[in-house]
Order: C-alpha cells, then structure tokens, then sequence
C-alpha cells in the first residue's frame, strides 16, 4: 500500500512514495513555484507521476508551514504564501486529481515530529515534543503515542511563544515571538550585530562573509563557530539559551518524556545542544526534584516530513475504512 507524503517547503517542494512500512519507493523534488495555483498543479502533476509509475496510491498527505484547521484540509495563515488565508488547499488538489484519492494538510513540524516518532529518535517515547530550527521555528506535540492537534488544529506552533515583550517583530505580525530568537534567522541577525558591535573580533565571520556584514549566513556562522569563533560560539549561546528557556516553558506545562531538536540548525550538533539542555535544566521549575526530560537531536533527516505526512495520510484511510 503507497502514500504519497508532499512536502511544500519554502524553496523547493519535495514528494516520497511510502509503503506502509515507512520505505521510500520513489522521490522527487522541484523548486516551489511561486503562486499557490501553481503549487496545487505541481502537486497534482507529482501524484500523476507517481500513480504512473507505480500504480495505486492511497492518499495523499501534504505538509507545509503555517497553521491548518482541525479540519486538516484547510490553510487558515501562512506568513510565505499570502493565499493561504482560509484556503481550501486539500479541496483544490482533489479537484485537481478528480478525487481519486483523499488528501490530507497537517503543519510541516507536525508532520516532522510525527516523522521522528515512527522511524526517529522519537520511537518508543510516548510524551514528546519536537522542536525544529530552521528558517522559523516550529513544534510537534506527541501526547500517548498520538499526534495531538488541538481544538482547532493549531497546537504546537510553539514559534510563536510570545517571549520577549516589545521585541523583534515576527511574519505572523506579532512582536517578540519565540522564533524571532530561535531559528537560523535569529542566528544570523545576533552574529551580525554580534560584528557590528565588536568588529575587531568579528574578523573571521567578516573573511568568510566577503566583508559584507549584511552577507553573514547561517551556514557562516556554523562554519565560523565550529573552529572556535568567539562571535560565532556567542550566537549559538544566544539561540541555544532561548531554546532552552522555551522548552523549560514547554515542560512546565506538558512534562513530556522527550525533546527532539530538529531543522538544519542542529547540523551543529553540541554547540547548540549544549547550551540549549544548559538552559532547559536552568529554567526548569524544581529542577533539583524532579526527572528531566532527555533531549535528543532528530535522526530522520530531511525526509522526516513527507515520512511523517505520508503516515499520517494512509491512517486517516484506513481508520475511515474500518469505521
Ligand atoms: C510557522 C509554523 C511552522 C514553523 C516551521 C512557523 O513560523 O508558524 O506553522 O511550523 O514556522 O516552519
Ligand atoms: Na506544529
Ligand atoms: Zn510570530
């Protein structure tokens, strides 16, 4: 039995074919088109491909950025695609595939967190949260081995914390949210203005920048912080503190057993570990007298996503099939 699980990132979208035992058959990946109309038709055409190749496909699951409504179908806010407003996207693409199959919409940190509690460092836990650093920051609750959604689906979208009052302001329009000062952007803005303020150490970063202070990326400060860079290890201290404040939050109200740190950010492993279980057990109520939760980094990669998605699909059929 296969799913298709589609992942709509903000570069590029990328769609797997899983069989139910969570094994890839086919993948493949092209740049996201710009519109939304564009990206419903990309997504119809990857189904068409795959359905070819391989015949049946059970259902389709598609992740993406944003908040999705309990209905699971519907795109009610997105900070990339400003026609993802209350945007029936699960209708379109069914349209689209003259409704041979049903599709699915969950949050892409759902999807992820899901993605790790099948075949990730979240297997065999049974309260987890996971955390993903990337461009933003996103969240995924596991509550009793079940991915928990909310009452209105939106649960989990632990980016957007509010954290620092009047503080930098966030996609959403809020000011001061979590992903504002946990993310790959808010590594890149503390580096700079890490060099701006003291340029004489900020030597290395500037090298590897082309002097452009403006041109610092994340992947700069990774490289500059992994040999050592004062500046480059002070911004990693900076998001590894928040991420640890956030998940002390986190903990205060949900006790899960697990933290999972995924998003690229975590490439670097203990510069931004370290710093963040610091800081969890640091802002942790009773830390003296109580169990900590483990923190873990993902281990299900870039795929976790369309894993997780395409799970989540062929569950949703089936639990219709048996009801
Ligand atoms: C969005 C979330 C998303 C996260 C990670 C946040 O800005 O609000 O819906 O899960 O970024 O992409
Ligand atoms: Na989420
Ligand atoms: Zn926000």
């Amino acid at each position: 039995m296969y799913s298709l699980g589609i992942d709509i990132g903000g570069t590029k979208i990328a769609a797997g074919v899983f069989d139910e035992n969570h094994k890839l058959v086919k993948r493949t990946q092209v740049p996201t088109p710009q519109t939304a109309t564009a990206i419903n038709a990309q997504i119809a055409s990857m189904y068409r491909e795959a359905v070819e190749e391989l015949g049946k496909i059970e259902a389709i699951g598609i992740s993406a950025a944003g908040n999705v409504a309990a209905d699971r179908r519907t795109m009610t806010f997105s900070a990339n695609i400003p026609a993802w407003i209350d945007y029936p996207l699960a209708d379109h693409i069914e349209e689209l595939i003259d409704h041979e199959v049903p599709v699915i919409v969950e949050n892409d940190a759902n999807s992820a967190g899901w993605g790790e509690y099948i075949v990730g460092a979240g297997k065999g836990t049974k309260n987890m949260v996971m955390l993903t650093v990337g461009t933003g920051l996103g969240g995924a609750i596991i509550i009793n081995g079940q991915l928990f959604r909310g009452s209105f689906g939106m649960a989990a979208e632990v980016g957007h914390l509010p954290m620092v009052p009047d503080g930098e302001t966030c996609g959403c329009g809020l000011r001061g949210c979590a992903e504002k000062y946990i993310s790959g952007t808010a590594l890149e803005r503390f580096a700079r203005s890490a060099v701006r303020r003291r340029p004489q150490k900020g030597a290395r970063l500037l090298e590897l920048s082309g002097g452009d202070i403006d041109a610092i990326r994340g992947e700069m400060v990774s490289q500059a912080a992994k040999e050592g860079d004062e500046l480059g290890l002070y911004a990693f201290n900076k998001i590894g503190e928040w991420l640890g404040r956030s998940m002390a939050a986190i903990a205060t109200v949900l006790d899960p057993d697990t933290f999972i740190i995924g998003g690229g950010v975590v490439a670097v492993g203990d510069l931004l570990m370290k710093p963040a279980e610091y800081n969890f057990v640091r802002f942790l109520q009773a830390a003296a007298y109580r169990p900590h939760a483990q923190v873990l980094v993902a281990t299900a990669g870039n795929d976790a996503g369309m894993i997780g998605v395409a799970d989540l699909a062929l569950q949703e059929v089936l639990n219709k099939q048996n009801a």
